[in-house]
């Protein structure tokens, strides 16, 4: 018993610097990712200007959706539209959780997505992507990828959206 209560009292106040240097280690870390520089405070993924140009695989759209022109305008009124769209009202995934804020591909779940997420800020990789292939990739999502589909947004919702995709490379 004596022994017992010798061992306990040497483990106890070893448990208790081991807790304590815990936290003092855990503290900085949580600032790092929490706080540090590149990280977007409202958007909760990164900063900066994202990956450009960007490597491109995506399954090209069928011939007449691929040709598809935006029918709407980028009146104020759309391009805000698009913007909400994009970063709050789609759902059950927002854009912006993987493809940033701010459109450049940096989003909370980028990291640990391969292929990444398309840099809509990234005007050399931008071009080479017309409108109704972004149309048909949205509502199809690209096969293999971390891209969903989005089936349930209606014609004119996706053409919100690409309004505000090709607003940002421009
Ligand atoms: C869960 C993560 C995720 C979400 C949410 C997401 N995307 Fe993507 N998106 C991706 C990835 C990954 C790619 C790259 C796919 C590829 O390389 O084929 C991509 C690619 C794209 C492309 C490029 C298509 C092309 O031909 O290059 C468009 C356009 C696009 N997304 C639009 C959207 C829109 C609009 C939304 C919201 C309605 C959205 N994405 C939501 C992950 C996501």
């Amino acid at each position: 018993m004596r022994h017992f209560r010798r061992v306990l009292a040497t483990a106890l106040p070893l448990l208790f610097i081991i807790a304590i240097t815990g936290d003092l280690f855990a503290g900085p870390m949580m600032m790092r990712h929490g706080k540090g520089p590149g990280v977007h405070p409202h958007s909760m993924g990164f900063g900066g200007k994202g990956i450009c140009p960007q490597p491109r695989v995506t399954a090209q759209a069928p011939d007449d959706i691929y040709r598809l022109k935006n029918p709407l305008k980028p009146t104020q009124k759309n391009l805000d539209s698009g913007k909400s769209l994009f970063r709050r009202d789609v759902q059950p995934t927002a854009c912006k959780v993987c493809h940033g804020r701010t459109g450049n591909g940096m989003g909370m779940m980028a990291p640990g997505l391969n292929p990444s997420p398309r840099n809509f800020t990234c005007g050399e990789t931008m071009k080479e992507i017309p409108d109704g292939q972004m149309f048909w990739v949205i509502k199809n999502g690209s096969q293999g990828t971390g891209m969903p589909a989005y089936p349930e947004l209606t014609e004119n919702q996706v053409w919100l959206l690409v309004l505000h995709l090709r607003k940002l490379s421009q």
